[in-house]
Order: C-alpha cells, then sequence, then structure tokens
C-alpha cells in the first residue's frame, strides 16, 4: 500500500482507526445501512478517541493534531462506513476547523469545546434550495434588529447532521445589494425558536448518516452567534470547503480500499473453473487496475493533506484530491461488484454498498464539475 510521508504517529492513528473500524463499526454497518439508523454509540466512542475534534488544539478540547492524521483516520474508517465517515468528516473539517480559525474565545468555549470533544455534533449549512453549486446566491437572510439581535429567515438543504446535530453554521444574507461581500455566517443552537427541520431524506448510499432540509422562520441569535466578520461569511464558507475537500477525498478513498479489499478476498475464495478466480488473468488485470487507481488516489489525498499541514495554499490539491479520489471509487466500486458477480450485486456481500455510498463523493462539498473549476482557476491564477 503506497503511502507518502507517514511518521509513527501516524501509523499508530491508522491502527487504532483500523482496531476500532473493524471491531465496532463493521459489525453493524450493513443493518444501520438497511435501516437508515444513526449510529449513535459510535459517534459517542469515536468522541473518546479524540477523532471528532482531530485537528483541534488540545487548548479547545482536540486532539491536536495534522490534516494527515485526520486523513489517515478518514480512511480507515470510511473503509467500513462511509456513513461514519461523513459524520466524522462533516464535524471535523467543515465545523470545528470553522470555529477555531474565524471564531472569538467566548464561541470556542461554547461551541467549539463541545464539538471537538464529541459531546456535541455539529452541521453545516450552506446549500439551498437555489443555491447549491452557484453558493453565492443565497436567499436566507439575516436582518439586524434595533437590539444588535438578528432575525434569520430561509430554507437550507441536503444538510448532513441535519437531524443530530446541536450546533449549526449557517450562512446567510446580511446585504442583499452587496452580492456575495453581504454573506454572514451565525452560529444556531438547536432548539432556538422557529428553527425546524424537515423528513429525513431516503438516500441512495451513506443511509445511515442523516440529511435533511431546515427552516429558519423569524430564529432571532445574538450578535456574539456571528461567527468572523460581518460580510466575510461567503469567503468563510470556501476557505472551510477547501479543508472539507480533503476529508471528502479521504472517505472516497476509503470506500475504495474498502472494496478492493472485498474484491481480492473473494478473488482468493472464489473458485471457478477448477480454480480460484484470482487465477484467471481478467481477474488479476481488474485488481491491478483498482489497486493502480487507488494509489494514485492516495498520493492526492496525502498530498493534499501535507500542504495544509505545511501552512500552503492547498486549494488545488484539495480539489484535485476530490475530483480523482471520488472518481476511482465510483470506478473500483463498479469493478469490485463485477468480481464478486452476482454476490456482488446482494446486500450480504457489502460491495453494492460500496458503490452507493461512492456515488455522493462525487456531489457533495463541491460536485466534480466545480473541482474542475476550482482547479481550472488555480492553473490559470498561477500562470498570470
Ligand atoms: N478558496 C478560497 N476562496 C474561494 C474559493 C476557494 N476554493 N473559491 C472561491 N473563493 C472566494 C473568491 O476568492 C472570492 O472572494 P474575494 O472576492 O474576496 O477574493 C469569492 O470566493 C467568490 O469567488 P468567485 O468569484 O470565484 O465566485 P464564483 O461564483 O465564480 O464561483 C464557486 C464560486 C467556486 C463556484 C463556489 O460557489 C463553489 O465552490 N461552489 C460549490 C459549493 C459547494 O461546494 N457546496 C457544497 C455544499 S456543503 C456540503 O456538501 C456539506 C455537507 O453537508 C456534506
Amino acid at each position: 500500500m503506497l503511502q507518502l510521508d507517514l511518521t509513527e504517529t501516524h501509523e499508530m492513528i491508522r491502527d487504532t482507526a483500523r482496531d476500532f473500524a473493524q471491531n465496532e463499526v463493521a459489525p453493524s454497518a450493513i443493518h444501520r445501512d438497511i435501516n437508515a439508523e444513526f449510529p449513535y454509540e459510535i459517534v459517542k466512542k469515536l468522541g473518546e478517541l479524540g477523532f471528532m475534534g482531530m485537528m483541534v488544539s488540545p487548548d479547545w478540547g482536540g486532539a491536536g493534531l495534522d490534516a494527515m492524521s485526520y486523513v489517515v483516520a478518514m480512511e480507515e474508517i470510511s473503509k467500513v462506513d462511509a456513513s461514519v465517515g461523513v459524520i466524522m468528516s462533516v464535524n471535523n473539517s467543515l465545523v470545528c476547523w470553522s470555529l477555531e480559525t474565524y471564531g472569538t474565545d467566548d464561541q470556542k468555549e461554547r461551541f467549539l469545546r463541545p464539538l471537538a470533544t464529541g459531546e456535541k455534533l455539529g452541521a453545516y449549512c450552506l446549500s439551498e434550495p437555489e443555491a447549491g453549486s452557484d453558493a453565492t446566491q443565497q436567499r436566507t437572510t439575516a436582518v439586524r434588529n434595533d437590539d444588535g439581535t438578528w432575525t434569520i429567515n430561509g430554507t437550507k438543504n441536503w444538510i448532513t447532521n441535519g437531524l443530530t446535530a446541536d450546533v449549526y453554521l449557517v450562512y446567510a444574507q446580511t446585504d442583499k445589494e452587496k452580492g456575495y461581500k453581504g454573506i454572514s455566517c451565525f452560529i444556531v443552537e438547536k432548539g432556538t425558536p422557529g428553527f425546524t427541520h424537515g423528513v429525513k431524506e431516503d438516500k441512495l448510499g451513506i443511509r445511515s448518516s442523516d440529511t435533511c432540509s431546515l427552516q429558519f422562520q423569524d430564529v432571532v441569535v445574538p450578535q456574539e452567534n456571528m461567527l468572523g466578520p460581518e460580510g466575510r461569511g461567503f469567503n468563510i464558507a470556501m476557505e472551510t470547503l477547501n479543508g472539507g475537500r480533503i476529508g471528502i477525498a479521504a472517505q472516497a478513498l476509503g470506500i475504495a480500499q474498502g472494496a478492493f479489499e472485498a474484491a481480492t478476498n473473494y478473488a482468493k475464495e472464489r473458485k471457478a473453473f477448477g480454480k480460484p478466480i484470482s487465477n484467471l488473468q481478467a481477474i488479476q488485470f481488474k485488481l491491478a487496475d483498482m489497486a493502480t487507481k487507488i494509489a494514485a488516489a492516495r498520493a492526492l489525498v496525502h498530498r493534499a493533506a501535507s500542504t495544509k499541514d505545511k501552512h500552503e495554499r492547498y486549494v488545488r490539491e484539495a480539489a484535485m484530491a476530490k475530483l480523482y479520489a471520488s472518481k476511482i471509487a465510483v470506478e473500483v466500486t463498479l469493478e469490485a461488484i463485477q468480481v464478486h458477480g452476482g454476490y456482488g450485486y446482494v446486500r450480504e456481500y457489502k460491495v453494492e454498498r460500496y458503490l452507493r455510498d461512492a456515488k455522493i463523493t462525487e456531489i457533495y462539498e463541491g460536485t466534480s464539475e466545480i473541482q474542475h473549476i476550482v482547479i481550472a482557476r488555480e492553473i490559470l491564477r498561477d500562470a498570470s
């Protein structure tokens, strides 16, 4: 397995994540997928392991690890259950990262600390019914009241952890005239009057993570709940997604690796024409292609994480890692089904779940089409 820049600490984290994934996450993954059941106990234990606030400073209750540690753990968790992977990814890279980077000490104490320890769960609320890829088109509004509080109205869509989260980062238009420079970010707590959620989406994959729409009807939040400066919300959203995309790339990598291992094991056991099918060149070539794609994806994911760890600009690296890892995750999971033949088409053999889970990685946190735009803009930016 090709791995770049892994230290002893990274290997230790990988082994811890692998043990936890195999022993605690894997046994019930099919059941949770069929029943669309949220993994409450697992998320609680991930918090105890320090995996819900991996990159957060210990000063705020986090594990104080680097992005490489995070992607190594994400790969291992997603290898057995990508639903658990996305719950962990949203909390770590979208919510904790934003709060630590832009929050005041008071916000960090009140919101970041319980999120980093896993006591609470976070959600990131950017997408709307009419603002998906074109994220600048926010229709949710926040209007300042005479007493300095803000009133939020609008709807958010496709919110991961939408039902289960306690702390929501909500982007809203605070000055329509200014377009995206008039968007601000607010921290909204579960239970705030006027804040409700829609029904849980019945999804193709990542079924045990919950996704729903959110409604804000005259939801009042204090000025202290604004994250970062007024009018900088869109920049915060984009900066946050750069890191999020590394997490999703690692999730896609884990899905591909899981499907590949299942296909390899099956090929060694399954006999046809008097010998294991792994002796057939048709199967060997598939395994070789799958392994090569995974190695290339892992190199991109690790490069993105190490660029972030070096505090260099990582916009392009993150987008490339997500674009490629999500693409090969779909390809590899499809091939894993082909290696399994008819058995790959039934739930018991789990590779069909890998395919269903892989598809979303080409859609959320920026579709593959958006990643192409981001990469092209970075290339042209550097060339000018
Ligand atoms: N990093 C940092 N800043 C960025 C950025 C990036 N990757 N992309 C854009 N920006 C900044 C620009 O620098 C610009 O700011 P300034 O004027 O201050 O310099 C501002 O954002 C506007 O950028 P553009 O002029 O490039 O805007 P655009 O409309 O032409 O393109 C876009 C923007 C790249 C298409 C952006 O809208 C985008 O990324 N869309 C995809 C949205 C997305 O990923 N949504 C995911 C939903 S969240 C989710 O899935 C979470 C979940 O629950 C799993």
